[in-house]
């Protein structure tokens, strides 16, 4: 029998899967956070699993503890919105585009972005319009004008990741508003994905301005340092909840032990975050500092708004998926550009900050030396993981 030939899903999984096999992986390239949880979060899921509590399923829309909480933290009002609890945002982002998106429909996108839900798009037969933004010129954010020349009555989606993912930049208030406003006006729902909102200086909810007709999507992954455990929501005005709520990808509630953690991150944010993002803060002062002494690197959006940083590598004519190939040679994963976008997937590199300084500092060191490694390697082909 000829040998197997594996498939780029089975590629894709092994490497992933190398990479939790790893124990000295330091993980700078999934925007996770790896800073040692809070008390609270710990023994609320020690509690679960001592009691068992894991026998039984979650009620369908999240525990309803849960749900008052989300609204409390995003501030909107429960007689207008609904939470429905999801297995992290990205199902959130699933459910949204495979329940409102059809064949010929136009789901509009900014490039980079977050390409899954791209994806998820394509696969109910819609057509992605992408509207750049790696530009300074529109200061690496969606301009409400590009978006106004776009939109049309054909628009069924506009899918807004704010902060954006992978460049860090926050649309302003001003620019919500504004935002909010063609969607409603070309009758599209507007996705607004706010996984990144804990980390960002000001960050406004487009719900508040369009309320009929924005969908927004939340995570616990981030901010509460949780991926692995799967808990977001997605929140949208009630009758959007109910079409949500009637054919779900899991009716059967989310992890339960996910939603004891994440009930209790809530309840102890205001002790926990401001912790997270000091040491996120200082990580990003670090790579700054190393950015600034190598030639041919810069920093297009700094502060970032998220926990990761985008550094760009154009002036030093490498390819990013080179210098990430060379992290990894280190134990250390970062992201390639060539993962949010094919566009601009030559220009940048992608490091998370809500990490031990340690991590960050061992990136910090290797930087020269592995830029130098791979000059001249710009023009190498992209492999997307
Ligand atoms: C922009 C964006 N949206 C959604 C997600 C998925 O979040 P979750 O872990 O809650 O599914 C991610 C994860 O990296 C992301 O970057």
């Amino acid at each position: 029998m000829a040998p197997l030939v594996k498939k780029p899903f089975e590629e894709r999984n092994l490497h992933f899967d190398r990479l939790i096999g790893n124990r000295k992986l330091k993980w700078l390239g999934q925007n996770t956070n790896h800073i040692p949880c809070h008390p609270a979060v710990r023994e609320a899921m020690l509690r679960c699993i001592a009691d068992e509590e894991f026998h039984i399923y979650a009620p369908p829309c999240g525990i309803e503890e849960l749900r008052e909480l989300i609204l409390e933290d995003l501030g909107l009002p429960g007689d207008e919105f609904a939470v429905l609890v999801t297995d992290g945002a990205i199902e959130a982002l699933y459910h949204a585009t495979r329940t409102w998106l059809g064949q010929g429909d136009e789901f509009i996108v900014t490039d980079p972005g977050w390409l899954w839900p791209h994806a998820f798009a394509k696969a109910a037969g819609a057509r992605v319009t992408t509207l750049p933004i790696y530009d300074p010129a529109c200061q690496y954010r969606l301009a409400p004008e590009a978006l106004a020349a776009a939109a049309s009555a054909e628009t069924k989606a506009i899918y807004l990741v704010d902060p954006n993912n992978p460049l860090g930049s926050c649309q302003t208030a001003d620019e919500i508003e504004a935002i909010a406003g063609i969607a409603r006006k070309a009758g599209a729902l507007l996705i607004h994905d706010c996984t990144y909102r804990h980390f960002a200086a000001n960050h406004t909810l487009a719900a508040r301005f369009y309320p009929e007709g924005t969908i927004t999507t939340y995570s616990f992954s981030k901010w509460l340092g949780i991926a692995g455990l799967r808990c977001g929501a997605v929140i949208a005005n009630r009758d959007l909840i109910e079409q949500l709520a009637a054919a779900p990808p899991n009716n059967l509630g989310s992890s339960i032990l996910a939603q004891r953690a994440a009930i209790a991150g809530l309840r102890h944010k205001a002790e926990w975050l401001p912790q997270v993002l000091s040491i996120a803060g200082a990580n990003q002062r670090r790579i700054a500092a190393a950015v600034e002494g190598i030639d041919g690197l810069t920093l297009p959006v700094y502060p970032s708004n998220g926990n990761f940083m985008t550094i760009d590598v154009t002036g030093a004519g490498i390819s990013p998926d080179a210098l990430a190939a060379a992290y990894l040679e280190h134990d250390i994963m970062i992201r390639q550009a060539s993962y949010h976008s094919r566009v601009f997937a030559d220009r940048f590199i992608k490091v998370g900050t809500t990490v031990p300084a340690e991590w960050v500092e061992d990136f910090c060191v290797l930087l020269p030396a592995l830029v130098a490694q791979v000059a001249g390697t710009r023009a190498a082909a992209a492999g997307v993981y």
